[in-house]
């Protein structure tokens, strides 16, 4: 529950009042001089002083005068309540830093809305007022000093130093000035970093439809017509801010929310890799004289794609698609797969089903449908004469065709149950030999260009188990 010390010598007011923040389930204190009210706030915390000005002992100006200067209590969120209507008290009680200066007798509504303000109240915020009329400027001062630090401006130059330098929460804008008028100094703001959407209030003694269509068209948040009446200013200016206030987090939660749904779908893409990379390795884990082999032909099939200019995005899907083009030898028997000998024609078309089983498992992944291409069409030829679907050249979808040449590379450049790794020069051979008939030519030549640039034959990496 919120204190709330309340100082008046008038009983009947305090009375009032009390009753009042009371029924507002405030817990009030209640004492009648500024004796007490010091000895108050130094015995115990208050959230809100509410003061009066005329007190039998003091002036309550002073008092909140002696109540800044000491360390203890220096900081006490104060508002007047008080009879007097003296400028000189209100001027002095918004340099003293109150929060507000409400006449008395107040409606019940006004001192609780005056209350709830002062206890939620922010750092004072900063409105530049910019006015050509040094009178305007002073009133604007007086007026809207009480709730707000006031920066003021005399020229559009001067208020666009102002905005860059300070960056103040609000602008209050004259719209007739000489040399730039409102609307192009409001225009100029929006071009400030930082600066797109602060809020611009315009003050005018205009009075035409037109001219409020125009300003709000322009991007106004609100528009005071000249003379006004003191508290409805204050109560728009409070709102303006208010729903700044209210952007201004609403972004915050879209920003921290975004942020989060990007971490989760990076810990989605990391789980996703991992899964496959796990598949990969199951794979390779089979056969000890092709271990490696699934990553290594994806190593070759991210090269040929970053050589073919494919996109980031292309190259980790055929990186992907490649790790598990082989993934249908997980339903292949041991026996067959690690035969060191030859394979009978049953066995053989035991193997080539792996392409069919591999389809079938990676199809099933909706989130990545693509995956199953590589399984199934990788040991089909360019010619027509391959396996399983007899597929020929740009039918064979791109991504099987560059896994075909990177899986026959590896093939031949690394040991084998049968045999060891061939020489370069003889791998190099079987894939020119085999352009246009068991590969993609243009894919070909790309491999082609890598085993030229492999001087040492070092591109096969460790093939005994990388
Ligand atoms: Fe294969």
């Amino acid at each position: 529950m919120e204190k709330v010390l309340l100082v008046d010598d008038d009983e009947m007011s305090l009375m009032v009042t009390e009753m009042v923040l009371t029924e507002m389930k405030y817990e009030v204190k209640s004492v009648m001089s500024g004796a007490e009210c010091i000895a108050s706030l130094k015995d115990d915390h208050f959230d809100l002083l509410l003061l009066d000005v005329e007190l039998g002992d003091a002036n309550g100006i002073e008092l909140l005068k002696q109540i800044r200067k000491d360390p203890d209590i220096k900081d006490t969120k104060t508002v007047f309540l008080t009879v007097s209507s003296h400028r000189e008290d209100m001027t002095e009680a918004v340099r003293l830093g109150a929060l507000d200066f409400i006449r008395k007798p107040a409606l019940p509504e006004t001192l609780i809305r005056s209350v709830r303000d002062a206890l939620s109240a922010r750092e004072k915020e900063t409105i530049l007022a910019v006015d050509d009329e040094p009178m305007n400027l002073m009133a604007t001062e007086e007026i809207f000093g009480i709730r707000y630090h006031i920066r003021t401006a005399s020229s559009g130059e001067e208020a666009l130093r102002e905005v860059e330098e300070r960056k103040p929460e609000l602008v209050l804008l004259d719209l007739h000035m000489p040399g730039m008028d409102g609307l192009e100094v409001m225009a100029r703001i929006r071009e400030i970093e930082g600066c797109e959407n602060l809020p611009v209030v315009f003050l005018t003694a205009d009075d035409d439809a037109d001219t409020e269509a125009e300003i709000f068209k322009a991007g106004a948040m609100d528009f005071i017509r000249k003379p006004f009446v003191m508290q409805v200013a204050l109560q728009r200016i409070r709102h303006v801010l208010e729903l700044k206030h209210l952007q201004d987090s609403m972004q915050e939660e879209v920003d921290r929310k975004t942020e989060a749904i990007t971490e989760n779908n990076r810990k989605i893409q990391n789980l996703s890799k991992q899964v496959i990379l796990a598949l990969a390795g199951t794979i390779d884990a089979k056969d000890p004289y092709t271990k490696g082999h699934s990553s290594r032909v994806a190593d070759y099939a991210l090269e040929m794609a970053k050589r073919m200019n494919k996109s980031e995005r292309e190259q980790t899907e055929i990186y992907s698609i490649a790790l598990l083009h082989d993934v249908g030898k997980i339903g292949i028997p041991l026996s067959i797969i690690n035969k060191p000998g030859r394979l009978t024609p049953e066995e053989y078309e035991e193997i080539k089903s792996h392409t069919l089983r591999g389809y079938d498992i990676l199809k099933t992944i909706s989130e990545l449908p693509e995956l199953s291409v590589g399984a199934r069409w990788h040991h089909e030829r360019y010619d027509g004469n391959g396996y399983p679907d007899r597929k020929a050249g740009e039918d064979i979808p791109e991504v099987a065709r560059i896994i075909c040449v990177a899986d026959c590379y590896d093939a031949m450049s690394s040991d084998r149950s049968y045999r060891k790794a061939l020489p370069q020069q003889m791998v190099r051979s079987e894939i020119e030999n085999g352009r246009g008939t068991q590969f993609d030519p243009d894919i070909a030549r790309i491999m082609l260009k890598m085993i030229d640039e492999d001087t040492d034959y070092k591109m096969r990496g460790d093939t005994d188990g990388k």
